[in-house]
């Protein structure tokens, strides 16, 4: 018989395996869906003074100071970060961006918990400033 917790324990444990962050490879693409998503901090003119704060606390150490990728803890990681003011992370919407900083992946640690709502569309906003052909 499977009773409704045996459901929601399979559900829960399979997770993991289905989207674990740690297992990813490639490529790492942002769902359509996060391009649409809404940001609080679209017309705040302290949008980007707030994501500074933001990335020079938490994000620099393996992004670097510009986000070129090279934070005192990037040569310890498996995978380099990408630098950030790349036209192939510049091209990505701002909800793909919010999105990625809010899932994590691998060594990439999930910002959900972390920021706030608006300190994670803060910094997306400070990530347009490290723009660079
Ligand atoms: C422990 C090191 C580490 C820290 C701290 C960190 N990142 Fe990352 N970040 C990574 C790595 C590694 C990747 C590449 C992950 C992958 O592709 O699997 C990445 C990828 C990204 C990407 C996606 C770039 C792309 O290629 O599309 C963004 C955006 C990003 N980080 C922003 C941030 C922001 C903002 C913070 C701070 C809130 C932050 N990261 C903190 C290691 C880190």
């Amino acid at each position: 018989m499977i009773t409704r917790a045996m459901l929601v324990l399979s559900v829960v444990f399979a997770q993991p395996f289905a989207q674990g962050p740690s297992t990813s490879n490639g490529p790492w693409t942002a769902p359509s869906a996060a391009d649409v998503l809404k940001d609080p901090m679209a017309s705040n003119p302290k949008a980007v003074e707030k994501g500074a704060k933001v990335f020079t606390s938490l994000c620099w150490t393996c992004h670097g100071m510009r986000g070129i990728g090279d934070g005192p803890n990037a040569s310890a990681l498996r995978k380099r970060p990408a630098d950030l003011g790349m036209p192939s992370v510049q091209s990505q919407s701002n909800g793909a961006l919010y999105w990625k900083i809010t899932q994590g992946r691998a060594e990439m640690a999930s910002y959900e918990q972390v920021l706030s709502r608006e300190d994670r569309w803060a910094v997306v906003h400070y990530l347009r400033t490290l723009a660079h052909e």
